[in-house]
């Protein structure tokens, strides 16, 4: 794949989420998602982005532009090295957090995209992978 086809960003910090939503953006709208799936992407983004750095404590947003049987389509992976997700079904449940969240990010994401898939890897850090098709 091209080099130009994908790449990776920090997330570190509150600028680093605002980074890479707007990297997101920008990266739909040469996908030429419609407004409603711009604006679906860029707010999972922001979720699991948030996920990473707070229950991850930091980690790394991975960007590939995808294409497969004349489909073409947004993947990102979040990733870190922190505590890891213990139990993905209670997880991606509507309402459950371990913090003081909401519990909305995972589930919701979930329904905004195409494809969403939690590596379970507890006390090796967390990999969520996303998938949006134009
Ligand atoms: N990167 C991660 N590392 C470790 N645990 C995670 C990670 N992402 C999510 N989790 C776990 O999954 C739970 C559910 O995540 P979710 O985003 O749905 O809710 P939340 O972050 O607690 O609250 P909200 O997103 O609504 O503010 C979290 O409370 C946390 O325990
Ligand atoms: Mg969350």
């Amino acid at each position: 794949m091209a080099t130009d086809n994908q790449g990776v960003l920090p997330l570190g910090s509150e600028h680093d989420i605002v980074a890479s939503r707007q990297h997101v953006r920008g990266l739909c709208q040469a996908l030429k998602f419609s407004l409603v799936d711009q604006t679906k992407m860029v707010t999972a983004t922001s979720e699991l982005s948030r996920n990473t750095l707070i229950h991850g404590h930091g980690g790394r947003m991975h960007w590939i532009l995808r294409e497969q049987n004349g489909w073409r389509g947004l993947e990102l992976v979040f990733e870190d090295e922190g505590p890891g997700i213990a139990d993905l079904k209670l997880a991606l449940s509507d309402g459950w957090t371990s913090g003081s969240g909401m519990g909305l990010g995972l589930p919701g994401s979930k329904r905004l995209v195409n494809e969403l898939d939690i590596q379970p890897a507890p006390g090796r850090g967390a990999r969520v992978g996303i998938v949006k098709w134009k």
